[in-house]
């Protein structure tokens, strides 16, 4: 069977990795969180005090982002040969990661890496620039859009069901603000910006199931890889 390259777009907590998970895991092929890497970045920028964009720039050769699989099929992210695959997920490296996704070299960076991991095909790889500069010619590109307030309380129940450090004390409208501010800035930056590539095919996830959007998914990849 032809192997291609499927890319997930769309705004932060519209499900992206949970049906590019279940995608890549249907069809045999690997998934790349590539939001983790942005994140790995900015846990390490954290970590080492790094609060300019020129010493974010200048430590990158020094982070080296591998992604590991466990028993139960699930990745975790390493940074430097460690785990921290729970480390990235707090609120607080998300907004350091929507920082340094915006600097240049940071981006070249971690691109070039992607486009490696896709050369022999047969990836599903979601992040926000996908089908518009990692992989311009993937044969299926999917856009996911939900509402804010649906996308917030996904990430509010997240953060409680993970108990990270500073999820015991988030109120919901921090996280929706969050989530407002956070598109705004994925929207609005000048290094590739969100947006749709123009044969994307937008799913909203709103009022669809998981089911339901699986269905509809694997349907468009059936016909991209076997029609
Ligand atoms: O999807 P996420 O919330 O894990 O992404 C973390 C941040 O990284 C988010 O602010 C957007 C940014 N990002 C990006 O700029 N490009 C990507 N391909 C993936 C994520």
């Amino acid at each position: 069977m032809k192997q291609i390259i499927v890319a997930v777009d769309g705004y932060s907590s519209c499900g992206k990795s949970t049906i590019a998970k279940q995608l890549a895991r249907k069809v045999g092929y690997r998934y790349i969180d590539t939001g983790a890497m942005y994140r790995a970045v900015a846990l390490y920028a954290l970590q080492h005090g790094l609060l300019t964009d020129q010493q974010v720039v200048e430590a990158l050769p020094l982070i080296r982002i591998d992604f590991s699989i466990q028993a139960d099929g699930s990745q975790h992210t390493l940074l430097n040969g460690q785990d921290v695959e729970t480390a990235i997920r707090t609120l607080e490296v998300g907004n350091r990661a929507s920082q340094v996704s915006v600097i240049k070299e940071v981006r070249q960076f971690l691109v070039r890496q992607q486009q490696a991991m896709g050369k022999e095909k047969g990836i599903v790889m979601d992040g926000r620039d996908i089908g518009t500069v990692v992989f311009p010619a993937a044969e299926l590109k999917l856009f996911l859009t939900a509402s804010p307030e649906v996308r917030a309380h996904r990430r509010y129940q997240e953060l409680l069901e993970k108990q990270n450090t500073d999820a015991a004390d988030i109120s919901f409208e921090a996280v929706l603000q969050d989530v407002n501010d956070r598109d705004y800035r994925d929207t609005h930056r000048q290094e590739s910006p969100l947006r749709q590539a123009e044969d994307a095919v937008v799913i909203d996830n709103s009022q669809l199931t998981k089911d339901e959007q699986m269905e509809h998914v694997y349907r468009l990849f059936a016909q991209r890889c076997c029609g």
